[in-house]
């Protein structure tokens, strides 16, 4: 009965899988938002080195992934591919659960997947300095490890609520040489003018992002990046999927259902555009299912509109779901999920009908990360907990229907520096969050608008 697939390094893969090459129809325009018309490299140029605003646009399928990314990945990847037998045991369902596991890397989550290429690409271009936003403070920690490897200094803006929650996390960023500070803060223009309007701000993250850019453009040395949703970030999270069809083969197994949570979409991404582009060329179509918290629901919820990716409304116009760049969610504990939008790329996938999204509330996704711990030994980040919950749902989902399904789920970070979260689960004082609706209508209503 085996329990555990692993890759060898030799076999870990040299290419990112892009799904742009692959999908049906292109996804709309990224907007510049004084003019409304499509951006050019010039305008990203300020935020970003050329490479990475070239694998932005791409639409090369196989993107190869540097050797010197490659050397570090070694650290971790492949990672390993689980077969849940306790979990399915547990809930007496005759499907299979895989997991791939994220948290292994030395951050705890998949977000050095990209870090360590973002990293690369910046040192590369001689940039000095990186300058970011982090929620729960999984991709702060990656990227202050990551630069830590390529010597560059990073400064992170960490969310009021999650820098409160877990003071260890920023010890972690700190341990790797990077500076932390919790957003809003008095360091930007942006965030002085947040706090001066509600001194007690919880933060978020399109807060966090709006700091980030506006101290990334005042220096040459500096550029900005971020940890989820844009393209390239995407693309290099894609080694998970690509590693996981790897994995399953040696199992003999395809999955009928690909499970991951949705924050900005990145780690859902990673695992499932592999097996979309597999389908899109021929392939067996596996459900791809997208987890996100009902606090912040914007791929079940949201408008699929032309939105800002902040608060401050300083980045570029994206296509996305989104709640509004003015909705603030509840702080409740996954604190990598508190975002208004989605990825684009993943929000197109969306629209042309090649995925389903649910979202779940914190209490039951702690229920079902505790069974997940009781039975398979890790304790998964708050945010996992959503793609466990949304994997048990459809193992219970194939016991009452009496099938064999195969289930592949992104375990993408573990829960180590959220214990506090788990510690309120236990003494009954975690609660569902809600989101006040009229704040919810009033961002909507807010959008910019755009011609179509
Ligand atoms: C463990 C973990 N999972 C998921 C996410 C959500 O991001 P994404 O949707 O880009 O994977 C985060 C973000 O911080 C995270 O830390």
């Amino acid at each position: 009965m085996q329990t555990k697939y692993l890759l060898d390094e030799s076999r870990m893969p040299k290419f990112w899988y892009n799904i742009q090459a692959d999908l049906p129809a292109p996804a709309p325009a990224v907007l510049h938002p004084g003019t409304l018309q499509p951006v050019g490299p010039d305008d990203l140029a300020p935020l970003f080195p050329m490479e990475l605003i070239g694998q932005e646009v791409s639409t090369e399928r196989e993107i190869e992934i540097p050797q010197p990314v490659r050397d570090v990945y070694r650290a971790w990847r492949p990672a390993p591919l689980y077969r849940a037998h306790r979990l399915e045991r547990a809930l007496g369902t005759p499907a299979k659960i895989f997991y791939k596991y994220e948290g292994v890397s030395p951050a705890g989550s998949h977000k050095p997947n990209t870090a360590v290429a973002q990293a690369f690409y910046n040192q590369k271009a001689g940039v000095k300095r990186l300058v970011t936003e982090t929620g729960a403070g999984q991709w702060g920690t990656a990227l202050s490890y990551a630069g830590a490897l390529f010597g560059l200094q990073v400064e992170i803006f960490q969310v009021r609520v999650s820098y409160d929650q877990k003071p260890y996390r920023r010890a972690v960023m700190e341990t790797y040489g990077a500076r932390c500070v919790a957003s809003p803060s008095r360091e930007t223009a942006f965030g002085r003018s947040v706090l001066e309007k509600t001194p007690d701000h919880p933060g978020s993250l399109g807060i966090a992002i709006s700091e980030a850019v506006e101290l990334a453009v005042q220096r040459e040395d500096t550029k900005y990046a971020l940890g989820s949703v844009l393209n390239h970030v995407l693309l290099h999270q894609t080694i998970i999927g690509l590693e996981a069809m790897e994995q399953l083969q040696m199992a003999d197994e395809w999955p009928d259902v690909v499970v991951g949570c949705t924050g900005g979409g990145s780690n859902f991404a990673g695992i499932a555009f592999p097996f979309i582009g597999h389908g899109l060329r021929g392939g067996a179509k596996p459900r791809i299912v997208a987890v996100e918290p009902a606090a912040c629901p914007s791929l079940t919820r949201g408008k699929y509109a032309y939105d800002f990716g902040d608060t401050g409304r300083m980045t570029p116009l994206t296509k996305m779901h989104t709640l509004g760049s003015q909705f603030t969610p509840p702080g409740f504990h996954a604190g990598g999920l508190r975002y208004h939008g989605m990825a684009p790329l993943v929000s197109h996938c969306r629209q042309l009908g090649l995925l389903e999204a649910v979202a779940y509330n914190q209490v039951e996704c702690f229920e079902a990360g505790v069974l997940f711990a009781r039975n398979e030994g890790i304790v998964p980040a708050p945010e996992a907990n959503h793609a466990v919950k949304g994997a048990i749902v459809e193992a219970l989902r194939c016991k009452r229907e009496g099938r064999a399904e195969t289930i592949l789920f992104n375990l993408c970070g573990h829960g180590h520096f959220d214990m506090s979260a788990y510690q309120k689960y236990f003494a009954g004082e975690l609660t569902d969050e809600h989101y006040d609706e009229k704040e919810l209508a009033m961002a909507l209503a807010g959008l910019p608008s755009v011609p179509a």
